[in-house]
């Protein structure tokens, strides 16, 4: 489960298209900064067909089109597999059984519909208490400090904590699960040794075993958590105890893998404009606006994958049936068309229309509501408890797949 989701749909493309253009997308000088790459794959088109036969979508209209064109979907189809898509076919025959980001309808839809309740708007409100907490806690900590790390110290650990709170894990075994997190999570970028493959297939079978073990308490000791939750839907028959833990295992990627980034992208955008860190600093409010300006100027997921059920015509396009598609949100973000200025950060622009950091159509992130509510939160804390905060020494970044940073030393500056 973990390994597929590992090398999940994004990473995955970019990964395995090596040789091709999208190959340039990987590489150093466009893994620090993809967007002018972006530029001149837009000015190809929008939509154009990559030398082994994947399609890219890079405009806003072409990827947002793809996203809510229910003659695509995210398995294939029945019949002959082209041979871009052929690698994709390999990791799904692993006979694990695949998360709902993985499904089409109708399994998507009864998936998705058990784990949404985590999620409503209720549900949410309920959270913001535990978020304040979480966050004040951590800079406490890192004030504390003067000199910390805003990803490992602030932005890594703030994720985790609502995710553990949300699924209900309990606090003895939240620090195991934290390590079991990482190493998966670590895996996103790519697993580039025996030693790590065999690590990761060690904490995917302890978080198997941890998962299963959580049902079996929350039978004897319900809460009200997702995995009380979906251990009842699992116990009424509205799905598997395999369907149950990919749910686990999917909301744990999103929980510990995309969050973090949206804080850490999202103070590095701050710290580099000083006018839009000042201006934030001056109304702590405008800390919605700088998460979602965070989400269109510097996505944690760049790009995700479609494929065409049918043989059809998009956009004027003959895309054949089980033809893949790039999706490459990222680039929808600072397409001229449809943002003025699309290169500049400002977090007091009134989006003319959504960004697509959160895909869209029926996929559309579950965790929205619970990521911008956490992005809100942490930008406004740091504006309001640190306000001389400072980079210490240039940040590092992931190594592919995700969009964000491995490291990012910073200085709390003047008390
Ligand atoms: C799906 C982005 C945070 C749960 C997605 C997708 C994207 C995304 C792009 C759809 C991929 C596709 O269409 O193929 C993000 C970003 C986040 C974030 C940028 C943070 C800034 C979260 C959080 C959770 C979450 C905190 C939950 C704890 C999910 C789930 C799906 C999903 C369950 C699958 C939805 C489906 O297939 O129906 N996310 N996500 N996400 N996300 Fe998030």
């Amino acid at each position: 489960l973990f390994t597929r989701l590992a090398a999940a749909r994004v990473g995955n493309w970019l990964l395995s298209a090596r040789g091709d253009e999208l190959a340039r997308m990987e590489s150093s000088r466009n893994r620090l900064d993809p967007y002018p790459h972006y530029a001149r794959l837009r000015s190809q088109g929008g939509l154009y067909r990559s030398s082994i036969g994947i399609w890219v979508a890079t405009s806003y209209q072409h990827c947002h089109d793809v996203l809510r064109d229910r003659r695509f979907g995210v398995q294939a189809a029945a019949g002959p597999t082209p041979r871009a898509f052929e690698r994709f076919m390999r990791e799904r025959e692993t006979g694990d059984v695949p998360s709902f980001l993985e499904l089409d309808p109708p399994e998507h839809t009864r998936l998705r519909k058990l784990a949404r309740p985590a999620f409503g708007p209720a549900k949410i409100k309920g959270y913001r208490a535990l978020v304040e907490k979480a966050t004040m806690d951590l800079l406490d900590r890192a004030q504390a400090k003067g000199r910390f790390d805003l990803i490992s110290d602030f932005a890594g650990p703030l994720p985790i904590r609502v995710i553990s709170d949300l699924l209900g894990i309990p606090d003895a075994n939240t620090t195991r699960f934290l390590h079991i997190g990482q190493i998966v999570g670590q895996s996103l970028d790519g697993v580039r040794s025996v030693r790590q493959f065999h690590a990761l297939r060690a904490a995917e079978t302890e978080l198997d075993q941890m998962f299963r073990k959580l049902v079996e308490h929350k039978r004897i000791e319900p809460g009200d958590d997702v995995i009380t939750h979906l251990t009842h839907a699992c116990d009424n028959g509205e799905m598997t105890i395999e369907e149950l833990l990919a749910t686990c295992g999917l909301l744990l990627i999103a929980g510990f893998e995309t969050t973090v980034n949206l804080i850490g992208n999202g103070t590095l955008a701050l710290l580099d404009n000083p006018a839009q860190w000042a201006a934030l600093k001056e109304n702590p409010d405008l800390a919605v606006g700088a998460a979602e300006e965070t989400l269109r100027y510097d996505p944690p997921v760049q790009a995700t994958v479609r494929v065409a059920h049918q043989d059809l015509d998009f956009a004027g396009k003959p895309v054949g049936r089980n033809e893949p598609v790039l999706v490459v949100l990222g680039s929808a973000g600072r397409d001229p068309q449809a943002f003025d200025n699309p290169d500049v950060f400002d977090i007091t622009r009134i989006h003319e229309r959504d960004h697509l950091a959160f895909s869209g159509g029926i996929h559309f992130c579950l965790g929205a509501p619970l990521a911008r509510l956490e992005g809100e939160v942490a930008l406004r804390a740091l504006a309001e408890r640190l306000p001389h905060l400072a980079s210490a020494a240039p940040p590092e970044r992931r190594a592919s797949g995700i969009r964000g940073l491995t490291r990012f030393p910073v200085t709390t500056g003047r008390k």
